[in-house]
């Protein structure tokens, strides 16, 4: 019996629940397919912030570097900044293990619906690709003046030819798997630098793979396009922001953001994978114990599915479709009253047969 090391970091608010159902889900499946996931738990959290001053201990990256995957709730809480929460954990996490995809998956589940009338399950399935590891969302910059009138902020994108390379190859790579198209996001004629830099990369890949549609689209038409032609649209690659955004619209647009998982992937496998839903703590319904374990058990699947466990995944997905189809157990999210565990039982109960 083969098993795999698993490190297990719930974080915070609704993250805490939805890892607790998902853990339920996939021990079912591998146990029926002759595997195990030996889970170590790592109270990393706002709340060990508030006690000890940091997310996660000094040697927090070492501690992780031995597992086999990652699996991450949610992090951010109400009284620590959102900076301090995602950049004593999560971004450490991503970069550290040159965690350059992330690779975000949507698309319309059976018994769930859509704010887009009209639109069918094989009109919405796209997958976001998104960097992770530079752009945007990067520390060189600063501060000025604080409290002076002529007070300002300066913040710099990094973007390396490496970086972006790699992005855009590993999505034309993944449409060869799906549709054969490839949609590029940009803003290369307001952000003058990064993103005409970006362009030209994507346009020199673009030509090593012509078996491949391709095109670009600024980021502003781009979500216009998301919610009035997303059949259009398969796999979409975007920088960190870009990719960002555009995938809680696509989330938004298939089903709402319960439903969504993502993987922050390390392609050459060097290093520890971490799998999280794409939403966060949700403060505003924490402690309730009706948010939707869905996003957080489709991040497991994932999960399973990197690991090489696929029979194993494709039987989490299976549960997840056929309980969503019977659409008796439902968090208020999916307009009924099921509580996070209800739901999370119902779909382990499916995934055991
Ligand atoms: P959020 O994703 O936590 O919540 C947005 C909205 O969606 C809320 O109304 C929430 O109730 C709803 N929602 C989210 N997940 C749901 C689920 N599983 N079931 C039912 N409803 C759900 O985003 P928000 O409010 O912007 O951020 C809250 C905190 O989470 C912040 O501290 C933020 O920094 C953090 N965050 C952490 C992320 C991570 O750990 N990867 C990602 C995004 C936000
Ligand atoms: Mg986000």
């Amino acid at each position: 019996m083969s098993g795999y090391r698993i490190a297990c970091v719930p974080g915070d608010g609704i993250g805490v629940d939805v890892v607790a159902e998902a853990r339920k889900v996939l021990d079912a499946a591998v146990a029926a397919h002759g595997s195990s996931l030996e889970w170590t738990d790592f109270d990393w959290s706002c709340e060990r912030y508030a006690r000890t001053g940091t997310m996660m201990p000094e040697d927090g990256i070492e501690q992780l570097s031995g597992f086999d995957a990652i699996f991450l709730g949610a992090v951010g809480f109400p009284g620590v900044p959102d900076h301090v929460s995602l950049w004593g954990l999560l971004i450490p996490v991503r970069r550290a293990f040159a965690q350059y995809v992330n690779l975000r998956p949507v698309r319309l589940l059976p018994g769930t619906s859509t704010v887009l009338a009209g639109r069918t399950a094989e009109e919405l399935e796209m997958v976001i690709v998104r960097e992770n590891s530079e752009g945007e969302y990067s520390t060189i910059g600063g501060r000025h003046d604080r409290g002076r009138p002529g007070e300002f902020a300066v913040q710099e994108a990094v973007f390396t030819r490496a970086g972006v390379e790699r992005i855009i190859r590993y999505a034309f790579d993944l449409a060869r798997t799906r549709t054969g198209r490839v949609c590029s996001a940009t803003k290369s004629n307001g952000i003058i630098h990064t993103m005409p830099f970006w362009d030209e990369i994507f346009a020199e890949v673009a030509a090593d793979y012509p078996d491949i549609a391709s095109e670009q689209c600024h980021i502003d038409a781009l979500a216009a396009r998301m919610v009035e032609r997303p059949d259009r649209l398969d796999v979409v690659v975007g920088s960190n922001l870009f990719g960002d955004i555009l995938s809680d619209l696509a989330a938004a647009v298939t089903g709402g953001l319960g439903m969504a998982p993502s993987g922050n992937i390390n392609p050459p496998g060097e290093y520890p994978s971490m799998f999280e839903a794409v939403h966060g703590s949700a403060p505003d319904i924490a402690g309730q114990g009706i948010a939707n374990p869905v996003a957080q058990i489709l991040a497991g699947a994932m999960m399973l599915e990197h690991l090489g466990e696929t029979a194993a995944a494709a039987a989490v997905d299976a549960a997840v479709e056929t309980v969503l189809a019977e659409g008796v157990v439902a968090t208020p999210d999916l307009g009924g009253k099921a509580t996070t565990t209800e739901l999370g039982d119902a779909i382990a109960a499916a995934v055991r047969g």
